[in-house]
């Protein structure tokens, strides 16, 4: 174990870190004085390297541990909390966050565009929910874990019949999971964002399509990843100890709940 750094809040964990919502979320706890374990697929091993150096550069003083792995393997899973704990001592924060999207409807869907979003999006989560809460509990002292879903966990959408399904799921997942670990001191919540210009959404839809995303949002525009990121800053807080089990909608006012 490495020794602990000055004003260190605690370790924080976030899944598909090294771009997008999650990158943004890692800078953002970095800067909030966590140490970070940043994660993601084997083959974005170059790319989380220079996540690593980023929040270096941008904030020396904090431990910054990259791990890869696939959230749908239940082994890398349990490696990534041992080695954030091996290292660093504790895990305080779980940010499963890696996600994929297939967007389309219920008759073009395929049995493998149905399997990998549930693999990545729900037995992912599943996965990252069950062992943090586990070495949380061990530790005695609490926790906070975080999840990833979506506006299409609010609200089916003709062009994206698997995302809705898993994203439901999420939201499912995180009521049991609140309630279960409650007692513990965890809170478990989860994001839904709208749209949110990163690299997902870029891959998803024309730039003329944002248009329609616009009109859609009360405030008129997409989101971007400082929103969530800024969300999920304070869910992590010993404030936020009240507000447990909750998909909380970020999406510029598309939808009420
Ligand atoms: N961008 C949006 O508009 C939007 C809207 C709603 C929900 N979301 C959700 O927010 C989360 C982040 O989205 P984003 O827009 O940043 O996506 P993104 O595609 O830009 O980034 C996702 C990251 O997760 C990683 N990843 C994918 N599969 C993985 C796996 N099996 N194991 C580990 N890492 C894996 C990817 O390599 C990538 O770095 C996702 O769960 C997504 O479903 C995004």
């Amino acid at each position: 174990m490495t020794s602990m750094k000055s004003n260190s809040k605690g370790v924080a964990v976030v899944t598909g870190s090294t771009q997008g919502i999650g990158h943004g979320i890692a800078i953002r706890l970095a800067g909030d004085s966590y140490d970070i374990v940043i994660n993601d697929l084997e083959s974005k091993k170059d790319n989380l390297e220079e996540v690593k150096k980023e929040i270096t550069a941008n904030f020396p003083e904090r431990r910054v541990l990259t791990v890869l792995g696939d959230v749908t393997i239940e082994e890398d899973v349990k490696g990534l909390i041992e080695s954030a704990v091996k290292e660093f001592g504790s895990l305080n924060v779980f940010v499963a966050n890696a996600g994929i999207c297939k967007p389309r409807s219920l008759i073009e869907t395929t049995s493998n565009d149905f399997e990998s979003v549930l693999a990545v999006n729900v037995k992912g989560t599943f996965y990252s929910y069950k062992y943090a809460a586990q070495q949380m509990i061990a530790q005695g002292e609490g926790g906070r874990i975080v999840g990833a879903s979506s506006l299409a966990g609010k609200k089916g959408r003709s062009t994206y019949a698997v995302i809705p399904s898993c994203m439901f799921a999420v939201r499912g997942l995180t009521q049991c999971a609140a309630i279960e670990l409650g007692c513990n001191g965890i809170t478990v919540n989860a994001y839904a964002p709208g749209a949110i210009q990163t690299p997902m959404l870029t891959g998803l839809v024309e730039s003329a399509d944002y248009d329609e995303f616009k009109r859609l949002s009360s405030v008129g525009d997409l989101g971007t990843t400082q929103d969530i990121s800024s969300l999920v800053s304070f869910l992590v807080t010993p404030e936020a100890h009240f507000i447990t089990g909750q998909t909380i909608s970020i999406d510029g006012g598309i939808f009420f709940d």
